[in-house]
């Protein structure tokens, strides 16, 4: 697929048909999650691959329950955003989400390696520059979830796992320098890619100063 075909229909993808995923699919997806950049070159990334039935029952179960409870704090946490037009499907589809997520064909547990990090991690396992740690993984996340799209596979990127991620450190043997960053389904979708919508370009990017315009070009493409 022609790039910006990949990076203008990827979106959060979070129903799934049951089909399985290759192995070669799992595989040139982590090949393309590991081509991205980390701060020292250190490459401090680890993703966990969960196929097995039984894990993947036990640690929908704790999402489902992380989403419960997430869920009845969103309505006033979400307050800047609840009336925007995505809001109520987004919701819906994360209601989806959690509740099938134990049955995606794939779970893909992105991990950071916080003793791989140097100077960027302090003695007492804090971060000096959080900036630079997170960077060091989540391009590698993004990657992932292009290439699948790519393959014609959907994901979702979450982090609801750290509500519980000593429950899922422990289902998954992760060491204690480890932090898993982000928990993400993997199987072939049943909802369409995007056009994916975004605000446009003209209100978030600026010429030379903050708030000088960026001129409106027809760039063509879904988003023009
Ligand atoms: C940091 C982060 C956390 C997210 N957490 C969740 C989540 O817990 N559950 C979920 O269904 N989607 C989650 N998402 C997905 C976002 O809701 C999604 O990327 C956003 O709504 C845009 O959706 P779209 O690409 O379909 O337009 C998360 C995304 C990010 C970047």
């Amino acid at each position: 697929m022609d790039f910006f075909a990949v990076v203008d229909t990827q979106r959060a993808l979070r129903r799934f048909r049951p089909d399985p995923v290759p192995d070669a699919a799992l595989d040139r997806i982590l090949a393309a999650a590991t081509r991205a950049p980390s701060a020292r070159g250190a490459e401090p990334w680890y993703f966990v691959v969960v196929r097995d039935a039984a894990l993947r029952a036990a640690i929908g179960a704790d999402y489902r329950r992380a989403w419960t409870a997430a869920k009845a704090a969103a309505a006033d946490a979400d307050r800047d955003v609840r009336d925007r037009p995505h809001y109520a499907r987004m919701m819906r589809a994360a209601d989806a989400l959690a509740a099938e997520l134990g049955t995606v064909p794939v779970l893909i547990v992105c991990c950071l390696d916080h003793a791989q990090l140097g100077p960027i991690a302090a003695p007492d396992g804090g971060l000096r520059s959080p900036v630079a740690a997170y960077a060091s993984i989540f391009p590698a996340v993004q990657n992932l979830c292009l290439a699948a799209r790519a393959l014609g596979l959907g994901t979702t990127l979450t982090t609801l796992h750290t509500a519980f991620a000593p429950t899922l450190a422990a289902r998954l043997g992760i060491p204690p320098s480890v932090e898993v960053v982000a928990l993400v389904p993997v199987g072939y979708p049943r909802d369409r890619f995007g056009p994916t919508r975004r605000k446009p370009v003209e209100e978030v990017a600026f010429l030379d100063r903050w708030g000088a315009p960026w001129p409106k070009l027809d760039r063509g493409g879904p988003r023009a």
